[in-house]
């Protein structure tokens, strides 16, 4: 039975899921498929996702398959509590805003208790939860998807100590989902959260952007566009899946127009600060006692360890709630530093941010809605070949990311015509231009 915060919210759930779901026509298109085949009759999906009304227009576009869904938050503070509500009309809901950490993991694990044999994740709690505290429930498992770069890389971890028994897919590697998602997605709805909460202009401000990788260069952007100037933190040390290092990605970062630093060269600069690494501690206290007085510091990384919350706390002779979600830490050495929803994803904290634009969510649940049709037919042995059994973390088929991509086209109004048979036996040729 479901468990949620006020099942009075029903109504504001209702609407804000027609908004969402008027603004998705790809998964529109997915779902008239879905109605007819039927693909995911008598299977359990157990999903543990930010349960916003994008989330719920792709989870019904999985029922409208014959999926049974059961479903928690990943964040403890991105539950909206309508759609909650909403949603818990016909299916199982585990998830409210502003769970404890013991409330999220209980919510999690009721999610198990119903079986899946899908798991559908965004950051791998539910998955990593199955391997190490329900490993009988693997029994006869399907698989997983993986929506973000943090649960992909516990997914490979998990693979690399032969501890991962089942087959996952890593949509995060899939090409339009770095296009939809990371980019272009976290670049709007971050500076929406930051902007949304605190009010400020963003012009003639000097950003700190932490980690130049798929999202952080999306931030870049956009604050540059917005009249900002921005500083550049990247690392070096770390190659990144594609072979980069912090020394690619920092060059890359200065030809785009940004100034590139080191942490400790960019404390005393900035007037707002964001992370965007997946490690942890990328803010530590040593940075945080050179910072400007109301320095604001946010986080757009997965998890909540980035920036050394509990430091900053430790720093602090006192605390104030300035509005929702922005707290000013009042530090022993006179200045005070502001933080973001306590250092989790500032851009899905309620009640001030909402997530990803719904067209962007319209592309990245597009992406996932064919790939879990896809581990369905793999595990029935309706693919012959490339099909996704043996427990590993395979990518996106290269047909469903371009299908996605033209499908997203083609709602804009445009067509794009094949290269024409004499073209392409040109470019085959090792003697090009002879
Ligand atoms: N907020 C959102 O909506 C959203 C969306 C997608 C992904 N994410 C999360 O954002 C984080 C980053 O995702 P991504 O796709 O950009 O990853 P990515 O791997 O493409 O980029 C991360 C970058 O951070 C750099 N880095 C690592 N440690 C660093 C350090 N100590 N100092 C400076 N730079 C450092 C790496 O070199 C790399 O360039 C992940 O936790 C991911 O799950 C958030």
């Amino acid at each position: 039975m479901s468990k949620i915060k006020d099942n009075n919210l029903i109504n504001d759930g209702i609407s804000a899921i027609q908004w969402a779901k008027d603004n998705m026509p790809i998964l529109k298109r997915i779902r008239k498929k879905f109605q007819k085949e039927k693909p995911f009759v008598g299977i359990n999906i157990g999903v543990s996702m930010h349960l916003d009304s994008k989330t719920a227009v792709f989870l019904k576009t999985l029922q409208a398959g014959g999926a049974d869904i059961s479903a928690s938050s990943c964040n403890p503070l991105s539950t909206d509590d309508g759609v909650a509500a909403a949603l818990s009309e016909n299916m199982e809901i585990f998830a409210w805003s502003n769970e404890t950490d013991e409330e999220y993991y209980n919510c999690l694990e009721s999610v198990i208790r119903t079986v899946p044999k899908i798991t559908l994740d965004d950051g791998g709690d539910l998955l990593y939860r199955m391997h190490f505290k329900f490993p009988a429930l693997l029994k006869n498992f399907i698989g997983g998807c993986e929506e973000t770069s943090t649960g992909s890389i516990r997914l490979k971890a998990m693979k690399e100590k032969n501890e991962l028994k089942v087959p996952v897919i890593d949509l995060n590697n899939a090409y339009s989902k770095y296009l939809f998602d990371n980019r272009y997605g976290s670049g709007q709805s971050v500076i929406e959260g930051i902007v949304s909460a605190t009010n400020i202009l963003i012009a003639g401000k000097t950003i700190v952007i932490v980690g130049y990788g798929r999202v952080g260069r999306g931030l870049a952007t956009r604050f540059r566009g917005m009249g900002a100037r921005v500083i550049v933190v990247e690392t070096t040390g770390l190659l990144n899946n594609k072979g980069k290092s912090g020394y690619h990605k920092g060059l890359e970062a200065l030809y785009d127009g940004n100034w590139v630093s080191s942490m400790e060269d960019a404390s005393n600069e900035g007037d707002i600060f964001i992370t965007a690494t997946g490690s942890k501690d990328v803010i530590s206290k040593h940075h945080i006692k050179d910072m400007k007085d109301n320095a604001i510091l946010a986080n757009a990384g997965h998890f909540d360890h980035e920036i050394d919350v509990v430091s900053l706390k430790n720093m602090s002779k006192s605390q104030e709630q300035v509005s929702p979600n922005l707290v000013r830490y009042k530090l022993k050495n006179g200045k005070s530093i502001l933080l973001l929803s306590e250092g989790r994803l500032v851009n899905l904290s309620r009640p001030t941010a909402h997530g990803h634009p719904i067209e962007i969510m319209d592309g990245s649940f597009s992406l996932h809605a064919l790939c879990v049709e896809y581990l369905v037919k793999s595990n029935s042995n309706i693919l012959s070949k490339n099909s996704f059994k043996i427990p590993d973390v395979y990518s996106v088929p290269n047909n469903i990311d371009e299908m996605v991509a033209r499908y997203a086209l083609e709602e804009n109004g445009i067509i794009l015509k094949s290269s024409t048979f004499e073209q392409k036996e040109y470019l085959k040729k090792a003697d090009l231009g002879t």
